[in-house]
């Protein structure tokens, strides 16, 4: 491409090390998308002419079907895919061909194929997460007043809901869609027509050709345009922060299908056996979308370092921008969707989370708030008479509500009979009212309002 100056061939190392048409031909679709556009933009303005535009398009759809057939020779020594598809293109049209590259560079052009990649993977995190949130829905909506412990340092703290834990999740990940929606919106704008930096000469519209690939305007300073990757960065970030959501959950379920919990059953599509243990069923999906917010997270910082102190405009440094990419949002396409089918087929114990629920003096804050409420006690002294029954509850080794009233007399002499309909987990988690509280009530309002959302 660059004979006219070059006498002699490239070094293998300098081949090696300059290709990147191994991963980049991931874009060879958005590649034919952005030159298809520029093409006719060109005819358009007059130009190249409406025969060399046509033959250019019908040579570009050719080339595309022979990529999507895995009939194209792709060729390090021609780089990249623009070279690749240029080269191929000349060959199949002759100097048409060689019209294509007028008014733009491989600047303007990696930036806008890029970019395209990047906004149908916004659109398709937006589908996963919406699969995800219905997945998570349908769960609170079936258990929204299935009882089960709450935690705080994973200890059993009060009782809660499972419908109100997975809302919990829900919230975060409507969040996450909501980043890569805020994200796609600043992203949206052409860099096609910046050409290598400076723009140029040639009369161009490169509002029909930000148009015609659907972003909402042209970027207005050709620089920027062609060096800018805070883009994919910021869409990183947003991967990362979704990943770090799906690993929380993911944890939980590790935890939750363990013996000494089983809190959750999961199905035998996301789990495995053990080729000893005959008795194991291994939650590897979790445990995989656990670790894969490494994978996000170090691509995250991949780029963020390649980008850091470049001077304006390209540098080749900016051709390590896709493989990141490309692997974060793989690992995230994966997580989600193993995610989703995780929760679709996920069975909570709702005896053991019962059970669950009611151990460890989990209603210990209901038995102070009762005593400030019914006795009109000062709650810092209903903390510690009822820190005195926990200790005799402990001691006898039984659940609050398994003492006597005698014996909470003994210890809080106003105490009646009417405490124990705030002892059970159940009575607990029924009395949390307030709003965004676990009550079944509440629960099944925000499931309404969601079910309204999503659908
Ligand atoms: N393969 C290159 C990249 O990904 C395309 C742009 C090349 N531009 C250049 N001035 N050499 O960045």
């Amino acid at each position: 491409m660059w004979g006219g100056r070059f006498s002699a061939q490239p070094s293998d190392i300098m081949r090696m090390i300059n290709a990147s048409v191994g991963f980049d031909q991931r874009l060879a679709r958005q590649d034919i998308q952005g030159s298809k556009a520029h093409a006719t933009m060109l005819a358009a303005q007059g130009i190249i002419t409406q025969d060399d535009r046509d033959a250019i398009l019908s040579g570009l759809d050719a080339i595309l079907a022979e990529i999507e057939a895995g009939a194209f020779d792709f060729s390090d020594e021609l780089e990249d895919i623009h070279l690749n598809v240029e080269a191929r293109l000349k060959e199949r049209i002759g100097d048409a061909g060689g019209r294509l590259h007028t008014g733009r560079s491989r600047n303007d052009q990696v930036a806008t194929d890029f970019r395209l990649w990047v906004r149908e993977q916004l659109d398709w995190m937006d589908t996963l997460i919406a699969r995800l949130m219905r997945a998570l829905l349908d769960q609170a909506d079936a258990h929204a007043d299935t009882i089960m412990p709450g935690f705080t340092h994973l200890q059993s703290a009060q009782p809660v809901t499972f419908g109100h834990h997975m809302l919990a999740y829900l919230e975060m990940f409507a969040r996450d869609r909501g980043r890569f929606a805020d994200c796609r919106a600043r992203m949206n704008e052409s860099p096609l027509g910046a050409a290598a930096l400076a723009g140029t000469p040639y009369p161009i519209d490169r509002d029909a050709t930000a148009a015609a690939l659907g972003f909402d305007r042209p970027m207005a300073n050709s620089l920027d345009a062609v060096s800018a990757r805070d883009f994919a960065l910021e869409a990183m970030a947003a991967a990362t922060i979704c990943a770090t959501h799906l690993s929380r959950l993911s944890e939980e379920i590790v935890i939750w299908t363990s013996a000494q919990f089983r809190f959750v059953a999961l199905s035998d599509a996301f789990t495995t056996g053990s080729s000893i243990m005959p008795q194991k069923r291994n939650p590897d999906a979790a445990e995989l979308v656990r670790a894969k917010v490494g994978r996000i997270t170090g691509s995250l910082t991949a780029l963020t370092i390649v980008m850091k102190g470049l001077p304006l405009a390209y540098s080749k440094d900016m051709q390590e921008d896709k493989e990141p990419v490309f692997e974060a949002f793989d690992a995230l396409d994966l997580s989600l969707q193993a995610m989703a089918g995780m929760v679709a087929d996920m069975v909570p114990n709702e005896r053991r989370l019962a059970e669950a629920a009611g151990a460890a003096f989990s209603t210990a804050t209901d038995l102070a708030d009762w005593l400030v409420m019914r006795l009109n006690m000062p709650f810092r002294d209903a903390h510690h008479v009822t820190g005195r029954i926990v200790a005799m509850a402990e001691r006898e080794g039984v659940t609050l509500d398994a003492l006597s009233l005698e014996q909470m007399q003994s210890v809080e002499l106003g105490i009646t009979e009417a405490v124990f309909d705030v002892l059970t987990p159940l009575a607990s988690a029924t009395s949390r009212t307030s709003y965004g509280g676990t009550s079944p009530e509440r629960v099944r309002e925000q499931v309404a309002r969601w079910r309204a959302t999503l659908s």
